[in-house]
């Protein structure tokens, strides 16, 4: 198990009896007080990391912005820390532009995204004066310019740079639903730089998510440059998070040297730069802790918890690996190789297959880092799952953000 802790949020640590810590509250004390599965965000870490960017962004290239991508974690919570900490928000459907507002983000300082707006989210773009308005197609400007307002716009670019990452999340190549190619941009950007009330402020590129090299980064800055002078350049987000033992996602730092290399050869100097991470904003802040129903000892030992798929779709949907601790024995000697399974009616509702844990026994609290990602926000009522709570823990205190769906939650939008 050597390395585990190391997965969980920064600043977590170990008992005198070997219990898992995080944000100084002792995983046990938050399963008794929230129930289980609960998802713990260490505060102090998210926090640091919205620093780490802001800080390092700043430090290369002072006209710049960090924007958190909302629908990495959307909590309103979480979307209130970014804007404690300086950082402005991301929002890619009306859902997000409501809880950005509930967290107090100036509506100035939002960048609202999405590849089919309909006319309800333009409409609210209008009315609450959205800062930027990311145009992805030529529908977008139809509906902006009937809108009767002004609109900051930025137009979307692909890039035409395949990054190795799942096909599910890879955005900058060519034939993506996101955005439009050059020449295609080119024209949308002529037409709207004469269009009366739209501003033509720049362009946004995104090339993925989870990359785990600095490469693609670079390379997306040539193609948005060669669209002209502008007075906004968006880079996206896409930074890989650590994941397993064997990620080794680049730094925030090698990140931005990178990136910020590229926008110095390609950009004007006095040109504004955002970018948008998400993933690795958030993802080694939060950990999944459930608890052990069942086990099950065959050709594979199943241990299976109460959440799973309802909880955590990264392992369906991509086949993200994660690792796992039973959450008083991360270093136990006595290590089984299990699968860890979830509680729903699909084979492949799988959190972890194939991991060592120690002694694994019906009771156990079992927990899972790097869950802070996309993990809450794609979280579903299969099998009428009840969609689990988020708590901050932080100095050893620990307070609900986001409470457990109930019962009558999922009865409330039945209509007779
Ligand atoms: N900007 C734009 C325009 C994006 O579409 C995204 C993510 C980001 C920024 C942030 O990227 P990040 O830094 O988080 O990689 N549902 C998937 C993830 C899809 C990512 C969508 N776009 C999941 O469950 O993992």
């Amino acid at each position: 198990m050597a390395g585990l802790l190391e997965l969980y949020p920064p600043g977590s640590a170990l008992d005198a009896d070997g219990m898992l810590v995080i944000g100084g509250c002792r995983a046990s004390d938050l399963a008794d007080e929230f129930g289980t599965p609960v998802m713990v965000v260490a505060e102090g870490a998210l926090r640091a990391r919205a620093r780490e960017y802001v800080d390092g962004l700043a430090a290369r290239w002072p006209r710049s912005r960090v924007v958190f991508a909302s629908k990495a974690f959307p909590a309103t919570a979480v979307q209130r820390v970014m804007v404690e900490e300086g950082v402005g928000l991301d929002v890619a459907g009306g859902g997000e532009i409501l809880t950005a507002l509930k967290a107090g983000a100036d509506p100035a300082s939002l960048v609202l995204h999405g590849n089919a707006k309909t006319d309800e989210e333009i409409a609210m773009a209008a009315e609450h004066g959205i800062g930027l308005v990311v145009v992805d197609n030529a529908n977008d400007v139809d509906r902006l310019e009937a809108t009767g307002r002004a609109h900051d716009v930025l137009v979307r670019v692909i890039p035409g740079v395949e990054a190795d990452t799942h096909a599910h999340v890879l955005t900058g190549h060519e034939g993506s639903k996101f955005g439009l190619a050059p020449p295609a941009a080119a024209e949308l950007i002529h037409r709207i730089e004469n269009t009366p009330r739209l501003n033509m402020r720049g362009v946004h590129v995104h090339v993925g998510s989870q990359i785990l090299d600095v490469e693609p980064f670079a390379a997306s800055v040539a193609p948005v440059a060669a669209l002209g002078e502008f007075e906004v350049y968006d880079l996206g987000g896409g930074l890989g998070a650590r994941y397993t033992y064997d990620d080794h996602p680049p730094s925030v730092d090698a990140y931005l040297d990178a990136l910020i290399g590229a926008a110095r050869e390609h950009l004007p100097a006095s040109a504004e730069v955002i970018i948008e991470p998400g993933r690795s904003m958030v993802a080694s802040t939060g950990t999944t802790v459930y608890r052990v129903v069942t086990i099950k000892r065959g050709s594979v030992t199943f241990v299976a918890v109460d959440g799973g798929m309802g909880d955590n779709l990264e392992v369906a949907l991509f086949d993200q690996r994660f690792e796992a601790g039973i959450a008083d024995r991360l270093d136990g000697s006595e290590s089984e190789l299990v699968t860890l399974v979830g509680r729903h009616c699909e084979s492949g509702d799988v959190l972890v297959d194939g991991v060592r844990l120690a002694d694994p026994r019906v009771g156990d609290l079992v927990a899972v880092p790097a869950t802070g990602a996309y993990c809450h926000t794609m979280a579903n009522n299969y099998n009428g799952a009840r969609r689990i709570p988020v708590v901050f823990a932080s100095g050893g205190e620990a307070r609900l953000v986001v409470r457990r769906e109930t019962w009558a939650d999922l009865l409330g939008r039945d209509v007779d």
